[in-house]
């Protein structure tokens, strides 16, 4: 039997006032058995002893100190490198509301298979009592969580990743509501068992998410959106339904500002697939030929959206950090982040160099000779022979927001930024054009709903595949995709019936190839060119073309002082080639076809009209 541990064992700081916390707490601790418990205060005292006491299990390596200032890198097990799809759960009471594109399974046969894997799983280890905010504390759109997990990787990230620390316990008081996350690596230690540096379960993994009762559990993994419970499973899948029910978004969007040369400031959020592009274009600097502009950066990731009292949709980034992609990062594709990154970071699955530095592909010259992520000696001579990366292709630093030299002033407001568009833009290497313009909200819904995108490595599994990623939230709504949809065109009908302006929408598709097989499209800070004709088509200054799609720019509405790119090349990422489409036109069916069930019909009605223009 699992006996709860009285209040006085727990240890619970005197700051903690709030009795169902503490009960818990205290129930989790009987089940997990952990050796202690410690209740994280968020200090950068308690960060350094954390880092400390990870270095000296392996865990962590300090870095160079001249090089990369109070830095650390931890290589994971490699059989837990990225998020896991096929272990994530919603296990809503009716299969109807997790939907056709969720993993489902009932909560009572759930949690009578994870009462037994929990039970005992934290013996050998201290379990972490993390208490974090999404979004400002005590701001009216901010939710609390907690995270018990016995890895200290999942603490300091936190600490990075959120506002965590004693604060929170102030703003729970005695009765605040909190989400409760459950969070182990799944790899008990028997006594006088010695640890691993990076623990995790290789064979038994289940990221498992109830809706209805607002909770998270997750087993097996240490490893980014699997165990640190804030980002995916919290403020995507458990914000979400906690959104439909109270009217307003959460989504897997970036928020940016961008201000023009006469000083008017517009704020957009994006909305791409995972490793597709949003940590870059959050930090775009404007390229040569735009001098005036500036990008600000808001969020790179997520976005907590709700309509204020005028019905204009206002925006805050629940997190406090960035949890983003090394590989392919430079001082020439994303300068600012490249800044952010000169200190106070937690690398992941990168390389080590001989002088204690990190690199991975795409950072810039090789160094002769590195370790790699899986503790090799590797040199560009073994690259061309074997194949192997220096860092994992889903390698990723951890680095707090307030280390962006580009961080917008107003990231922090609890009141958020107003929505001025939302765009959409899957990763294609073919048929989907560099950018197009919805004609009204229902069209720019239908867009967003059937985006395709080739699979990455932010997931485990195929790579490179494309697949439907609606709203670039496939993996993250934590409920029917159908009701997700409605619930968009339910939110837009009732903003228009208060008179407001919507967002305009946009797709975009930074990534078509040539014949090559290389990019045509510069990309990087050169999408500010497309950014400034959609903020241009705001205001009424830029024209566009009505096709079978939508709105585009032709190569005249476009600015290109700085940039030498062809209307050739131009025509290589933006033509659309009839056949194609009624191709992916079927791909489109496919997906409504498995969403039948509770499809909105002005979505069939859109697509059929879409049809009709692509046959005539
Ligand atoms: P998650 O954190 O997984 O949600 O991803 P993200 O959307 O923030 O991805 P990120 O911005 O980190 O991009 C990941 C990859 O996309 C990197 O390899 C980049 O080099 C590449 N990338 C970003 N922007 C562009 C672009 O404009 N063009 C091209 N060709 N590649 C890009
Ligand atoms: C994503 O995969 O979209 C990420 C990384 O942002 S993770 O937090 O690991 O999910
Ligand atoms: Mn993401």
């Amino acid at each position: 039997m699992n006996q709860p541990l009285p209040a006085q064992a727990l240890g619970a700081p005197a700051a903690v006032k709030h009795p169902g916390l503490l009960a818990w707490v205290s129930d989790m601790a009987a089940l997990c058995k952990p050796d202690r418990i410690h209740w994280c205060d968020g200090s950068d005292a308690e960060y350094q002893a954390l880092c400390d006491q990870m270095v000296a299990a392996g865990t962590l390596r300090k870095l160079n100190a001249a090089k990369r200032p109070n830095s650390y890198l931890a290589w994971s097990d490699p059989s837990d490198v990225a998020r896991v799809e096929d272990r994530t759960f919603i296990c809503s009471q009716k299969q109807e509301d997790a939907g056709p594109t969720n993993n489902w399974e009932d909560p009572a046969t759930m949690r009578a298979t994870l009462q037994p894997l929990f039970d005992g799983c934290m013996k050998g280890r201290t379990m972490y009592v993390v208490p974090f905010s999404m979004g400002p504390l005590g701001s009216p759109i901010a939710h609390v969580g907690v995270e018990l997990s016995d890895s200290p990787y999942v603490a300091v990230n936190m600490k990075l990743m959120t506002r965590m620390g004693s604060a929170v316990y102030d703003v729970l008081g005695t009765d605040g509501d909190f989400v409760p996350c459950v969070h182990t690596v799944g790899a008990p230690l028997q006594a006088g068992q010695a640890d691993v540096p990076w623990p995790c379960n290789p064979t038994t993994k289940y990221i498992v998410h109830y809706p209805e009762t607002r909770e998270i559990w997750s087993y097996g993994s240490g490893y980014g959106g699997n165990a640190l419970l804030g980002k995916k499973c919290f403020a995507l899948r458990i914000a979400s339904t906690m959104g439909r029910d109270q009217g307003w978004l959460a989504e897997h969007m970036l928020i940016l500002g961008v201000t023009n040369p006469e000083g008017k400031k517009y704020h957009v959020a994006a909305a791409f697939p995972s490793a597709c592009g949003k940590t870059n274009f959050a930090m775009l600097i404007p390229p040569q030929g735009f001098e005036g502009w500036q990008v600000t950066t808001i969020g790179d990731d997520i976005a907590w959206i709700k309509p204020d009292a005028q019905g204009r949709l206002r925006a805050i980034n629940p997190e406090a950090g960035y949890f983003g992609v090394a590989p392919g990062t430079n001082t020439i594709t994303n300068p600012n982040c490249m800044r952010s990154l000169e200190r106070d970071v937690i690398f992941t699955n990168v390389a080590l160099t001989d002088d204690g530095d990190v690199w991975w592909e795409g950072m810039g010259e090789a160094p002769a000779h590195a370790i790699d992520w899986q503790g090799n000696d590797w040199t560009p001579a073994i690259a061309a022979e074997k194949g192997t990366k220096a860092a994992h292709p889903n390698a990723r630093f951890t680095v707090a927001a307030s280390n962006n030299p580009a961080l917008d002033s107003a990231w922090d407001d609890p009141a958020g930024v107003a929505i001025d568009a939302f765009i959409f833009g899957g990763r294609r290497s073919t048929t989907v054009p560099l950018v197009t313009e919805a004609r009204d909200w229902t069209e720019g819904v239908y867009m967003a709903a059937t985006m395709g995108s080739e699979t990455t490595a932010a997931a485990f599994g195929a790579q490179g595949v494309v697949r439907r990623d609606p709203f670039a939230m496939l993996p993250f709504a934590g409920y029917n995709m159908s009701d997700y949809f409605g619930h968009w065109l339910d939110l837009g009908k009732r903003l228009q019936q208060t008179g407001a302006t919507l967002p305009r929408i946009f797709t975009t598709n930074w990534f078509r190839k040539g014949d090559d097989g290389k990019f045509v499209w510069p990309g990087f800070g050169e999408n500010m060119r497309v950014l400034k004709w959609m903020i241009e088509r705001i205001e009424g200054r830029a024209s566009g073309q009505e096709h079978a799609l939508g709105v585009t720019p032709s190569y005249a509405d476009l600015h290109w002082q700085g940039l030498d790119f062809s209307a050739e090349q131009f025509a290589k990422v933006t033509s659309f080639d009839a056949a194609q489409w009624r191709d992916e036109l079927a791909l489109h069916q496919e997906l409504f076809d498995k969403l039948a069930q509770r499809l909105p019909a002005e979505l069939v009605q859109t697509k059929d009209a879409l049809a009709q223009r692509l046959a005539a």
